[in-house]
């Protein structure tokens, strides 16, 4: 992000933790202005005058080796008030010569119960006797700077939450970023507005603009070329181009055949006649079913139809000349899933093909607006940009499409039979108005055949699989708990209407240990 001098704003210094976009992420939620730099750019940064407060990020380095990424200590003499997340606090706590220990003893991860010592402006509403909150470190201050007090502890640890209240500077242990920590908002809340006492100024209407300046300025006179599924990322990311540089942004639909029910001309309709884009729709569905034929290893699946969809788009991308950038609905999520912020691999636990996939080979240079985001915020860009409610606020979708939904084998008869059962699913969602309230739901096919009976007849038919998940970005994500009214009347909804289904499960796992996707 770059660094807007004349905004009020709260800055966030990234010492590395893989949560510090989470800390903008909540601030942000709180209609506040922020922005992560690392500490090297503090360092160089020449006015604070625009600063409200500081928050310093958790990260995996420890203020007990000889060298360690620190602070000017300049920031604490401002007057500005200050908040320490977990290394953040104990970097604070070393400044301010107190004492950190690496200790088996008393390392923490996951949920700790937090007891109040002493009342604080940072904790009100949040802390009142004890609250839930979620640690995950193995350092701890054991010796507290003079200066400070005790503002609540947990068994392990003593000093959870501490503050020097005259400067204004306060460090909390646990991370309040983190949906697991109950209230933690709250905390942030004070923070800002009791502490920082920084206005709500921040909202996304004020970044579409920003977002449609940049590419304009980056892109100038040049073509862009833009894969659009439909799905609200890459529906978001082809308004914002095109608003910015008009008919120089060509969008390339490819049909894997793997789509949705009527999903993909009903996309190629509003883009085309309603937005008035620059659209082009291949229709590949053959080419794909072919190469999947046999094919039921998940990671073969996935490498095939992601080789194949980026063929196609590369030999269509070379019958339009010029083009110099590629546009792509990469979310924050996406990268932090693919690599951690240190910029190595974390372990890789599907290969999701539209991350960084497409570039490298087709020698373009990348535009990529919303990789700052998160799913929801790219949903009110998308309203903020007139997208219509049934793009916006559709359930993600992912790039293999339902070629990871057919469990086991993929042949043309079970992808129709799918599409029948997932937009009866979808439809039934709509009309008992759950589909607001769920992340993402879904119908899938299980490679197993089993015995039932209709009418008088014996059947041997698919079992059809109902997902429906709760989750803030898809990385965690709990089952829907659905009224059995629903689960009854879907389940006949599907039996009665779809030939070649006898058997409806639903999904009752969360992730982890399952993941959203069958496959
Ligand atoms: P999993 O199954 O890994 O999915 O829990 C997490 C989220 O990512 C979506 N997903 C994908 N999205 N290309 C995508 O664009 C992919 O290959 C892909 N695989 C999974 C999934 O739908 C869920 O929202």
């Amino acid at each position: 992000m770059q660094f807007q001098s004349e905004k009020e704003k709260v800055l966030i210094v990234d010492f590395g933790s893989q949560l510090t976009k989470l800390i903008a992420r909540r601030v942000r939620e709180l209609e506040v202005y922020s922005e992560i730099i690392t500490p090297k750019e503090l360092f160089d940064l020449k006015s604070f005058e625009k600063i409200k407060g500081i928050i310093l990020s958790g990260g995996p380095a420890t203020v007990t080796s000889n060298k360690f990424q620190s602070v000017p200590k300049v920031i604490f003499k401002m007057k500005i008030p200050i908040l320490g997340i977990c290394y953040g606090l104990q970097l604070i706590a070393k400044i301010f010569g107190g004492k950190i220990k690496s200790s088996k003893k008393r390392r923490e991860f996951g949920r700790a119960i937090l007891y109040k010592k002493k009342s604080s402006i940072l904790i009100r509403n949040f802390l009142n006797k004890k609250n839930i909150v979620w640690m995950s470190h193995e350092d701890a201050v054991v010796k507290l700077p003079n200066s400070f007090k005790v503002i609540a502890s947990t068994k392990e640890s003593k000093f959870t939450i501490i503050e020097n209240h005259k400067e204004k500077i306060y460090g909390v242990q646990f991370h309040p970023e983190v949906t697991h920590t109950e209230n933690g908002k709250k905390l942030f809340k004070n923070f800002l507005f009791s502490i920082c006492k920084i206005k709500k100024k921040w909202n996304i209407k004020s970044q579409s603009k920003r977002l449609i300046n940049e590419i304009k300025q980056i892109v100038k006179t040049d073509k862009v070329i833009c894969a659009l599924s439909g799905g609200v990322d890459s529906s978001v990311v082809a308004l914002l181009v095109n608003r910015a540089i008009k008919k120089n942004l060509i969008c390339i639909m490819v049909d894997t055949g793997l789509m949705r029910k009527n999903e993909f001309s009903q996309t190629y309709n509003i883009f085309k006649n309603k937005y008035k884009l620059n659209v082009k729709l291949i229709n590949a569905s053959n080419l794909f079913l072919n190469k999947l034929k046999n094919v039921s290893n998940p990671e073969k699946k996935r490498k095939i139809i992601g080789k194949l969809f980026i063929k196609i788009f590369e030999n269509e991308s070379k019958k339009i000349k010029n083009i110099k950038f590629l546009a792509q609905g990469t979310l924050y999520p996406d990268i932090i899933e693919s690599r951690s912020s240190s910029g190595s691999k974390t372990s890789k636990i599907k290969s999701h093909h539209n991350v960084g996939g497409l570039p490298k080979k087709m020698n373009l240079k990348l535009v990529e607006p919303l990789k700052e985001f998160f799913k929801d915020e790219v949903r009110i860009l998308g309203k903020s940009l007139g997208l219509v409610k049934e793009i916006n606020l559709k359930h993600p979708f992912p790039g293999p499409g339902l070629g990871i939904r057919i469990v086991g084998k993929i042949t043309a008869e079970r992808v129709k039979i799918l599409q029948e059962a997932d937009s009866i699913y979808i439809k039934e969602l709509i009309k008992f108005k759950l589909y607001k309230n769920i992340w993402q739901a879904y119908a899938a096919l299980l490679p197993i055949k089993t015995v039932g009976v209709m009418g008088d007849s014996r059947t041997y038919e698919n079992i059809c699989l109902l997902r429906a998940v709760t989750s803030e970005d898809g990385m965690t994500a709990d089952y829907f708990n659905f009224p059995k009214s629903f689960l009854d009347s879907i389940s006949n909804k599907i039996i009665n209407n779809v030939k070649g289904i006898n058997r409806v499960v639903y999904d009752i796992t969360s992730k982890p240990p399952s993941t959203i996707e069958l496959e």
